[in-house]
């Protein structure tokens, strides 16, 4: 992990490489998680083990169960939920959203005492989302701010099977309500008002769960055992994103990121890309579990954009690329129905806007999106993370197209999902 404060990001003349990036994120807290929860050896190979991996790696093992890397594989000696213990301490989710939110679905019908809780920007984010569809599977919770916020307890639970509908798309609230589901007495479903990434339901039926998805909801039957995971991760296709972006709005960029995951639940980015006229080429290779390929950026004429609707949950991890996008793009741009991006590691309408503003980029933040003139490039400037990892590399991302150095405040941030990346930003800057 990288332990500077702040980076100094020149511009660079050309952006020229071939990378592979860590593996992804999402895919490895569900290995971490559904390997703790399966009835065996869990094979998780090319796991991308950043802070908020980490993070739930270490709240498996306080669960009492064990794992171990041997060179690029993670193995995961799951017992069955039956296997799981009463943690002797609060749990801590450190800065992952992914974790509290899942290991919620999984405590809620243990029959122990649990507590869990994370760091200062995840004490503020919603939690009231997976508090009320685990209550009304039966889960007993107690949180902070009536509800809404950890640290969070979870007292023994029998849970039943419920009918649930989800105001928001969301992964983690459709992942937690199924790992509830898979120890309820019955079946159980969530509606959500827009597809979000699958994940959880691709590895649940690569175990053997009973999960199916039709017409918005997601249902699942519970069905015996888990069998253990063996799988392969691919790339982060958000860690993939700032790389992709910084090609298409540099002026001489040709970049080739390799085994990328492709799910269709996270590629709205190339979506908003074909759409402003982008030169990027994807080649899938292969499709199962998880679709996999190799993704090719080179310097683009941008156009503008106007993007919303069920596109948002499938590049919610990158709208702030967007907003970079826009601002190189020919003309006014616009990024709509994107509110929930208020509650990520930071509010990212207000930090994407800050962090740009900065650098000379004037992006007018709107409740539910952006607004951005086209025909911008970021100067030299001194620009804030914000405490969070995606806003660090946006300034980066930005800088690298710049006309001027850029000082990026808390860069460290990066190494929540992408530990190397300054190492790559200098393998690919000329
Ligand atoms: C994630 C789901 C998304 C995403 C997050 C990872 C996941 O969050 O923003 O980075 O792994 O399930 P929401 O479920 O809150 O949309």
């Amino acid at each position: 992990m990288s332990s500077a404060r702040f980076r100094v990001v020149q511009p660079a003349r050309r952006l020229r490489g071939e990378l592979r990036v860590p593996g992804d994120k999402s895919i490895t807290h569900r290995g971490l998680l559904l390997g703790a929860i399966g009835s065996g050896d869990s094979r998780v190979r090319r796991p991308g083990l950043g802070a908020d991996t980490q993070a739930t790696a270490g709240v498996v093992a306080a669960l009492g169960i064990s794992h171990a890397v041997h060179g690029d594989e993670l193995v995961v000696r799951g017992r069955g939920f039956s296997g799981l213990r009463e943690p002797s301490d609060v749990l801590s989710c450190d800065n992952s959203g992914t974790t509290l939110r899942l290991v919620s679905g999984i405590l809620a019908g243990r029959p122990f005492h649990s507590f869990v809780t994370g760091d200062a920007s995840l004490r503020r984010r919603p939690m009231g989302r997976v508090v009320e569809p685990l209550r009304a599977m039966g889960a007993q919770i107690h949180a902070r701010a009536d509800g809404t916020r950890a640290p969070m307890a979870f007292a023994p639970a029998s849970l039943h099977g419920a009918r649930l509908r989800s105001p928001v798309a969301s992964a983690q609230v459709k992942s937690a309500v199924l790992l509830a589901a898979l120890q309820a007495d019955g079946p159980t479903s969530l509606e959500q008002p827009a597809p979000s990434r699958d994940h959880t339901e691709r590895l649940l039926r690569a175990q053997g769960a009973t999960v199916t998805f039709d017409d918005g909801t997601v249902s699942c039957t519970p069905n015996g055992p888990l069998a253990p995971l063996d799988l392969d991760i691919p790339g982060d296709f958000s860690s993939a994103a700032f790389w992709i972006a910084a090609a298409v709005v540099h002026p001489d960029a040709e970049i080739t990121v390799r085994d990328v995951g492709l799910n269709p639940g996270r590629t709205g980015l190339l979506d908003v890309l074909r759409a402003m006229g982008a030169d990027v080429r994807v080649e899938v290779e292969r499709h199962e579990p998880e679709p996999v390929g190799t993704i090719m950026a080179r310097s683009s004429t941008l156009k503008a954009a106007d993007a919303g609707g069920d596109l948002v949950p499938r590049l919610i991890d990158e709208a702030p690329l967007v907003a970079l996008l826009a601002a190189h793009a020919d003309g006014e741009s616009r990024l709509r129905d994107a509110a929930e991006l208020a509650a990520k590691e930071s509010n990212r309408l207000r930090t994407t806007a800050a962090a740009l503003a900065a650098l000379g980029v004037e992006v007018d933040e709107q409740p539910d999106g952006f607004v951005t003139a086209g025909g911008q490039r970021a100067g030299g400037g001194r620009a804030d993370a914000a405490g969070d990892h995606r806003i660090a590399m946006l300034a980066a991302a930005a800088a690298l197209s710049g006309s001027g150095p850029v000082t990026i405040d808390g860069a460290d941030s990066a190494a929540v999902s992408y530990p190397g990346f300054w190492d790559d930003l200098a393998l690919l800057s000329e």
